[in-house]
């Protein structure tokens, strides 16, 4: 009896759990079931990613080698058959400026330099029509002058048929810093140097180009525009301007003829960044201003928006896509570390 009872039991709990583990099968044939359509749904979504990304990779290396290969490998364009005779270029007794003043000129284009030093302007002057065979000019004046500064360049440029211009006079920060430590004159120069003046020489310039239905802009905005920039505020909030402006610019008049370019490089190894060591000097992240004219003058025609330099587009497209705040975490650090070199070598 006992026995019996004993198998009994077990029989009943061999059929229960057989009930269960049944039902677990059930229910698990069940679950996978509705899950598998969340499943395929994802891998949808997966592919649909990967693929974009494949295809963003493919455009972004079919652009740098457009870009910046194409050029060198097939040949320059006829610049002042495309754009015309005269270019005007702001900020070129030094740096940037003046390289890429050097690359027009080599390329056939007369050149009319804008700085404040008359003696810097008459020894550029010379140099490059000594050098390069071509007719130059010079106007003497200070941007941060604001209407003063536009009267004389409107005088000089008058009758004068311009195909090219340049904006490429730009302050910087004497060393990154904290907004409120900045002086209002600072301010007040930052955007009359930065800003105002690509407005006011655009406007210039623009109408004859458009009568002649032909001519280039470049302004040369920065990288430091691709996201904010804590530290070099005002700086990249107007190189952000000087690029939303360029773009806009563009679209408004490609149709007549105008190409307009946005140049937006990281450090380049000028006077501009010489408040800290690493930045003045000439590196392979930091180009030469004359490394850097040469690479950036054969994407003019090309790119309506570009570094300019193959190592720096590189840069670019990465920080583009960083998230904002590791952009801005990164900017802050290296700006703390140029600021405290900076107000060191200051103190010594
Ligand atoms: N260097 C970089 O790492 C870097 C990176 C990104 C973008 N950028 C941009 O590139 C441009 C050129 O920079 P850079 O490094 O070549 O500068 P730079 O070496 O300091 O040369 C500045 C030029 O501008 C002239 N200039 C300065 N203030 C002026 C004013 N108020 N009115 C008229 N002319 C003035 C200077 O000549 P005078 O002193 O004789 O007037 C000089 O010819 C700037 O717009 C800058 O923001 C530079």
């Amino acid at each position: 009896m006992s026995v019996l009872n004993v198998s009994g039991k077990s029989a009943i709990a061999l059929l229960i759990t057989m009930a269960a583990v049944d039902r677990f099968n059930l229910l698990y044939r069940e679950i996978s079931r509705s899950c598998s359509v969340y499943i395929e749904a994802l891998a949808i979504v997966g592919a649909w990613y990967t693929v974009r990304k494949c295809l963003t990779l493919v455009f972004n290396t079919y652009s740098m080698i457009r870009l910046h290969a194409l050029p060198k490998l097939v040949g320059e364009i006829d610049i002042v058959k495309r754009y015309g005779r005269w270019a005007v270029v702001t900020g070129s007794t030094d740096g940037i400026g003046k390289a890429y003043a050097e690359e027009l000129a080599k390329r056939g284009v007369n050149i009319i330099l804008i700085s404040r030093s008359k003696e810097k302007l008459e020894a550029v002057s010379r140099s490059i029509s000594e050098t390069y065979k071509v007719e130059t000019d010079f106007i003497v004046a200070d941007f941060s002058k604001g209407r003063e500064a536009y009267q004389a360049i409107k005088e000089g440029l008058k009758d004068r048929e311009i195909g090219i211009l340049v904006n490429n006079v730009g302050l910087f920060y004497t060393y990154p810093d904290y907004f409120t430590n900045l002086s209002e004159d600072m301010l007040w120069d930052m955007i009359n140097v930065n800003i105002a003046s690509a407005n006011m020489m655009v406007h210039i310039v623009l109408p004859g180009m458009v009568e002649k239905r032909k001519g280039a802009i470049v302004n040369v905005s920065s990288a430091s525009c691709c996201q904010p920039t804590p530290m070099l505020t005002i700086y990249g909030a107007s190189k952000a301007y000087l690029d939303y402006f360029s773009r806009a610019l563009y679209y408004e008049y490609a149709s007549k003829g105008i190409f307009v370019q946005s140049l937006t490089p990281f450090v380049i190894a000028t006077k501009m960044v010489s408040c800290s060591r690493v930045t003045s000097k000439r590196s392979f992240f930091f180009p030469s201003a004359e490394e850097y004219a040469s690479h950036a003058i054969s994407t003019l025609g090309l790119s309506k928006r570009t570094p300019g330099y193959w190592k720096h587009s590189i840069e670019f497209t990465l920080g583009e896509r960083l998230p904002e705040w590791i952009w801005a975490w990164f900017a802050q650090y290296f700006c703390r570390i140029i600021r405290k070199e900076a107000l060191t070598h200051k103190a010594k």
